[in-house]
């Protein structure tokens, strides 16, 4: 199987999505200016994919600054650090990333220059393992509600290339396979850039999990036929009120599947959970460039000069989504407030399935 981003040889290797299904190619990422640019091109995208290679980023050029105090390390530092935050203001990961690697500097401030170096590419490291290890915590909760012979509608790619593996969304599905649920997924396609169409279909394939595309304009007929027994998706940026940023076209996959009776799980780790922010009305809305929507893989599909706009994630409001599913259990999104201060008893509001 492939890996979306692994720290090799001092370097950070990152699988270019931007090329898939076509080629596999790798970038050895040398300068962290690199690895912001992957991420600002989509050649890695995914809420905690970019926070892990965020971190990364860093974690290279801590190797290169010259500095002789922690005071000096941290300013070298900043301007890759705001860098990386600047590269897509949507999803929360990199921020978050961020704000673990000053906390870590500045809990071993007393370390020398060359420790605290060595200490940063381990948490860069260690966001990568533990990345891994709650997506399968994901896929435990997540897999209680999937039943054997169950159809998974899912929209952009929220699968194994998203994260440092296994996925999110996709995990559920993983792990009601191995349970040896037989379960198969629907990917909406996904425009502007076709995630579905491109990742997901192309991941699951290699899994070995029966999936179907569709066009994103097909899901509410399918609901509407009773082809598809749930939606399970994944988050960019997930708010204390249950309001869930996502890749655009997600809202309207939750209203349909609402008004057909269809349950809308999100899967979250809970390092994409903003507590900060009390409503999805405040989470900065990326917007890209003009030709990811005139072109398709290249091809101009639109009159030059046309008006275009192109958001890349909306906002689900809580009242369509079913449950979160995160590595602690699956939550009614009104109690995620509930869990902010880390005091509430998990064992009560978790979900059932
Ligand atoms: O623009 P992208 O491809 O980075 O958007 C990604 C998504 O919207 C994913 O669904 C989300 O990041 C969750 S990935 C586990």
């Amino acid at each position: 199987m492939f890996k979306s981003i692994e720290w090799a040889d001092d370097r950070v290797r990152i699988l270019d999505q931007s090329r898939l299904p076509h080629d596999l190619t790798y970038i050895e990422c040398t300068d962290y200016r690199m690895v912001a640019d992957a991420i600002r091109t989509l050649k890695i995208r995914g809420a905690p994919a970019i926070g892990i290679a965020a971190a990364m980023g860093v974690a290279l050029h801590a190797q290169h600054v010259k500095a002789a105090s922690f005071e000096e390390l941290l300013d070298a530092l900043s301007p890759a650090i705001d860098e990386m935050i600047s590269t897509r203001p949507t999803a929360v990961n990199i921020r978050w990333a961020m704000e673990r690697l000053k906390t870590l500097l500045k809990k071993n401030r007393h370390h020398g220059v060359d420790a605290l170096k060595r200490l940063i590419v381990e948490e860069a490291r260690s966001i990568l393992a533990e990345d891994i290890a709650v997506n399968r915590a994901i896929g435990k909760w997540g897999a209680e509600f999937i039943r054997d012979g169950a159809t998974v509608l899912t929209h952009c790619n929220a699968g194994a290339l998203a994260t440092g593996g296994y996925g999110t969304a996709t995990a559920a599905v993983l792990v009601a396979r191995e349970q040896g649920k037989d379960v198969q997924v629907i990917a909406d396609e996904t425009r502007p850039v076709l995630q579905g169409a491109r990742l997901t279909t192309w991941e699951l394939m290699q899994a070995g999990v029966p999936v179907t595309l569709i066009t994103d304009n097909s899901a509410g007929a399918l609901m509407r036929k009773g082809v598809i027994d749930l939606c399970m998706v994944g988050t960019d940026r997930t708010v204390r009120n249950g309001d869930v940023a996502n890749k655009i076209g997600t809202y309207s996959v939750a209203v349909l599947a609402r008004e057909n009776g269809v349950p809308f799980y999100v899967a979250a780790p809970f390092s994409s959970i903003d507590f900060s922010l009390a409503s999805g009305d405040e989470i900065p809305i990326e917007e890209r460039p003009a030709d990811e929507v005139t072109h398709i893989c290249g091809c101009r599909i639109a009159p030059e000069g046309v008006r275009v706009v192109n958001m890349a994630f909306d906002i689900t409001p809580a009242k369509y989504v079913t449950a979160i599913i995160t590595e602690k259990g699956a939550f009614r999104p009104e109690d995620l407030e509930k869990l902010a201060d880390g005091g509430a008893n998990l064992s009560e509001l978790r979900l059932k399935s």
